[in-house]
C-alpha cells in the first residue's frame, strides 16, 4: 500500500498517469484524447475529447451491474415519519421518466433548469434527470428568500424550474411555491415550465399554462435515454456567496467531476461500494451535489436523504437512530450540528440507546472545526473525527485526512495534510511563499485537480479576476491560514466579506445591499462575529439619515424582517447596532476586519490610516449594547 507521501507526490508529479487511471472507474463512451489539457493556460480542462454521461455512471451502470435491488436512496424523514428505500432500479425508472418528461416540455441539451427543492428524493431525482439529457441544472437552497432565487433564475436562465409545494423545517412547514411564483415575478427571466411537487403537508394550486404536476409529468412520460456528453460539456452550475451581493455560478463538468467524485469516496472516506453513506446537508449546498448526489451514486454505495435536523427532530439522539436504523457507514455533516447535539446532550446520554457497530468515521467540513468540538465528538464516538477543507469551487476535499489511503495522527484544528491533486501554498501578499507557521493566504498552484471549478457560469473574466488574476499563477482560495512544520494545514478564516453561518455560506456584501434600501439608512456594514454555536453571526451596524429619529429596537425588527424577507432566514441575521458613523481608512474603506476583532474580544491596533481612531471607541459601545463581545 502506497503511503499518503507517495500517493501525493505522484499525483502532483504525473497528474495524466495518477487521474488516468483514477478515469478507469468511470464508464466512458469514448476515452479522452488528453488527461490534463493545458492547451489554454490558465483555463485547464481534464479529459478533453472523452464522452460520457454522468446519469449513466450514477444510475444506469449499477442496474447493469446487478446492483438494481440495492437501496440507491434511503429516505429517512423524521418530519413526516417517513423511511423509505429506492433501489437502483426504481430510481432508474423515475430518472428517466422524468428526463423523459423534461425533454416533453421542451428542455434539451444545454439548457439550463433551476430547482429548488426541500430534502426529499425526488431532488435527486430532478438532478439526476438533467444530467441524463445533457441539460445544466441549478439548485438553489430552499432557505433563500425569493429575491435570492429571483437572482440567480436571471443568472442561470431557466427554461424549466422543479419545485414542491413546501419543505418542512423541523417544527416549520414553509410553503415553496408562493416563494418561487414570487421569485419569477420578480426574475426578469421567466421560464416556460414549472414543475410542481406535490406535497401532502401543503396544497399547491398550479398556475394554467405554466405549472406542471411532478407526479402526473412522471406518470405519463416515456423514460428518456441517455445523451453523449463532452467530458468538459456542464453538469451543474451551483451559486455561491462572493464579496458581492451577485453569486457566483460556479461550474461543474461531467468528466473531471465523475472521476474525482469516485476517487474520494475510497480515498478520503474509505468506504466500498454497497456501502451506506450519510451527508447531513442539504442539496442546495455543495456538500449535498457532491456527497448527498454525485459521490456516493457514481460509486455505487447508499446515499441517505435525511430530512430532519440532529436536534428537535426528535431529540438529540437523531443522527445516532440513522446511524444505527441504516447500518451507515460514514457520517459527514458540518460542525456546528455537532455543538447542536453536545448543547442538549453534552454526556451523549441518547447514544447509549443506538448500536454504532457498523460506523467507522466522522468527517467535517463547512467551518473549521474547533478543538473543543473535535474533541467531544472523538472522545463521544471513539473513532476517527476528521475535519476536512473546501468550498463550493473545489467539489471536494482540498485538505484532509485521506483514511482511504493513510490515516494520519490528527492534530485538532488542523484539516491535515492537502489532498492529491492540490499543492496548497501560503503566500504573502506580494505572491511570495511563506515560511513555515507563518500566516498568509491559502492557495493553490495551478492546475487544479479535475472536479474543481473550470470557470464561472457565463463569466470568465469573473473567474479570472476572483480567483486566478489575484495571486498568478495560482487558484486563490479567499481563506487564510499556515502550514506547520509537519505540513498540516490550518485553515484560520477567510479574507474576504464571507462569513459561515452553521456551515452556510453567506455573503456579508449582499446584507449591506439589503439594509442600504432602507429609506432610513445613510449608511452601513455587516461583518461576521464569532458565535460559539453557529461558529460565525451576521452583526449589521447603521448610521441614520439626518433628521431621523425613531426607537432603535423599532428599525432593528425592520431590519432583521428585511433580511428574512430578501436573504432568508438561513442568514440568521438579529443583531444591529445603530452608530453615528462608521470607522474608515482616510480613503474611505470602511474598517470591518478591525470592527469584527472589537466583536470577537480580540486584540486589535488601529490602522495608522484611520480617519479618526475615536470611531473604534464608539463601535466598541454599540457593540456592548448588542451583547458583544459575549462572556467567556
Ligand atoms: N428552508 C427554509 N428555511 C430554512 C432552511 C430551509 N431549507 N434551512 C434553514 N432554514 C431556516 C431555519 O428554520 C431557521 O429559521 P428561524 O430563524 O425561523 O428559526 C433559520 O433558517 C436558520 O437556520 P439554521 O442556521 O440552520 O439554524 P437552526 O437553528 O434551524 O439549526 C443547526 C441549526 C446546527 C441544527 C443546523 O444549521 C444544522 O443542522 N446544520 C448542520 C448541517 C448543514 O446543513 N450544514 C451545511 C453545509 S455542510
Ligand atoms: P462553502 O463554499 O460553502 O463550502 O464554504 C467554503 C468556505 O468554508 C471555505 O472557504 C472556508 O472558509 C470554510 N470552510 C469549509 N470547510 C472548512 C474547514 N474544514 N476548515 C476551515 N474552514 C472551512
Amino acid at each position: 500500500m502506497a503511503t499518503y507521501e507517495e500517493v501525493f507526490r505522484r499525483s502532483l508529479e504525473d497528474p495524466n498517469g495518477f487521474w488516468g487511471e483514477a478515469a478507469q472507474n468511470i464508464t466512458w463512451i469514448k476515452k479522452w484524447d488528453k488527461v490534463l489539457d493545458d492547451s489554454n493556460k490558465p483555463f485547464y480542462r481534464w479529459f478533453t475529447g472523452g464522452e460520457l454521461n454522468t446519469c449513466y455512471n450514477a444510475v444506469d451502470r449499477h442496474v447493469l451491474a446487478g446492483r438494481g435491488d440495492q437501496a440507491a436512496i434511503i429516505y429517512d424523514s423524521p418530519v413526516t415519519g417517513t423511511v423509505q428505500k429506492i433501489t437502483y432500479s426504481e430510481f432508474l425508472d423515475q430518472v428517466s421518466r422524468l428526463a423523459g418528461g423534461l425533454l416533453s416540455l421542451g428542455v434539451k441539451k444545454g439548457d439550463t433548469v433551476v430547482i429548488y427543492m426541500p430534502m426529499v428524493p425526488q431532488a435527486l431525482v430532478a438532478m439526476l434527470a438533467c444530467a441524463r439529457i445533457g441539460a445544466v441544472h441549478s439548485v438553489v437552497f430552499g432557505g433563500f428568500a425569493p429575491k435570492e432565487l429571483a437572482v440567480r433564475i436571471d443568472d442561470a436562465k431557466p427554461k424549466a424550474m422543479i419545485s414542491a409545494s413546501c419543505g418542512i423545517e423541523g417544527k416549520k412547514v414553509i410553503a415553496y411555491k408562493p416563494l418561487l411564483d414570487r421569485a419569477i415575478e420578480l426574475a426578469s427571466h421567466k421560464p416556460d415550465k414549472c414543475i410542481i411537487l406535490k406535497r401532502p403537508q401543503v396544497e399547491a394550486p398550479l398556475s394554467v399554462g405554466r405549472d406542471v404536476d411532478y407526479d402526473e409529468l412522471l406518470e405519463r412520460s416515456q423514460p428518456a435515454d441517455c445523451v453523449t456528453l463532452a467530458a468538459t460539456d456542464p453538469l451543474y452550475i451551483l451559486y455561491t456567496s462572493g464579496t458581492t451581493g451577485v453569486p457566483k455560478g460556479i461550474v461543474r463538468d461531467n468528466g473531471g467531476h465523475a472521476v474525482a467524485m469516485y476517487w474520494t469516496m475510497k480515498n478520503i472516506y474509505a468506504v466500498e461500494p454497497g456501502d451506506v453513506y450519510w451527508a447531513a446537508s442539504d442539496v442546495g449546498w455543495v456538500v449535498g451535489h457532491s456527497y448527498i448526489v454525485y459521490a456516493p451514486l457514481i460509486y455505487g454505495a447508499t446515499t441517505i436523504v435525511y430530512e430532519g435536523k440532529p436536534v428537535g427532530t426528535p431529540d438529540a439522539g437523531a443522527f445516532w437512530r440513522v446511524i444505527d436504523q441504516h447500518k451507515v457507514k460514514v457520517l459527514f455533516t458540518a460542525p456546528t450540528a455537532f455543538r447542536a447535539i453536545k448543547r442538549e446532550d453534552s454526556k451523549g446520554e441518547h447514544l447509549k440507546k443506538y448500536d454504532l457497530s457498523n460506523f467507522d468515521a466522522l468527517y467535517l467540513a463547512g467551518e473549521r472545526t474547533d478543538p473543543d468540538t473535535y474533541q467531544w465528538a472523538a472522545d463521544l464516538l471513539e473513532r476517527p473525527v476528521i475535519d476536512h477543507w473546501w468550498q463550493t469551487e473545489t467539489a471536494w476535499a482540498i485538505a484532509g485526512n485521506c483514511r482511504g489511503i493513510e490515516l494520519l495522527p490528527i492534530k485538532p484544528g488542523s484539516a491535515t495534510k492537502p489532498a492529491p491533486g492540490y499543492d496548497v501554498k501560503i503566500l504573502s501578499p506580494d505572491n511570495e511563499e511563506m515560511p513555515r507557521n507563518q500566516p498568509g493566504v491559502v492557495a493553490v498552484k495551478l492546475p487544479l485537480p479535475p472536479g474543481t471549478l473550470p470557470t464561472l457560469w457565463q463569466a470568465d473574466q469573473r473567474f479570472l479576476d476572483s480567483y486566478l488574476n489575484p495571486f498568478p499563477g495560482y487558484y486563490f482560495t479567499g481563506d487564510e491560514g499556515y502550514i506547520d512544520d509537519d505540513g498540516y494545514v490550518f485553515i484560520m478564516g477567510r479574507v474576504d466579506d464571507v462569513i459561515n453561518v452553521a456551515g452556510h455560506r453567506l455573503s456579508t456584501g449582499a446584507m449591506e445591499e439589503v439594509i442600504a434600501t432602507h429609506p432610513d439608512v445613510a449608511e452601513c456594514a455587516v461583518i461576521g462575529a464569532a458565535d460559539n454555536f453557529k461558529g460565525q453571526l451576521p452583526v449589521g451596524f447603521v448610521v441614520l439619515k439626518a433628521g431621523v429619529d425613531r426607537p432603535a429596537e423599532e428599525l432593528q425588527a425592520e431590519l432583521v424582517q428585511m433580511m428574512r424577507d430578501q436573504i432568508g432566514a438561513v442568514a440568521s441575521f438579529k443583531k444591529v447596532a445603530v452608530v453615528a458613523r462608521l470607522p474608515k481608512t482616510r480613503s474611505g474603506k470602511i474598517l470591518r476586519g478591525t470592527m469584527r476583532k472589537i466583536a470577537d474580544g480580540a486584540q486589535y491596533t488601529a490602522p495608522s490610516t484611520i480617519e479618526d481612531p475615536v470611531s473604534l471607541d464608539e463601535i466598541g459601545v454599540a457593540l456592548k449594547g448588542i451583547g458583544y463581545p459575549p462572556p467567556a
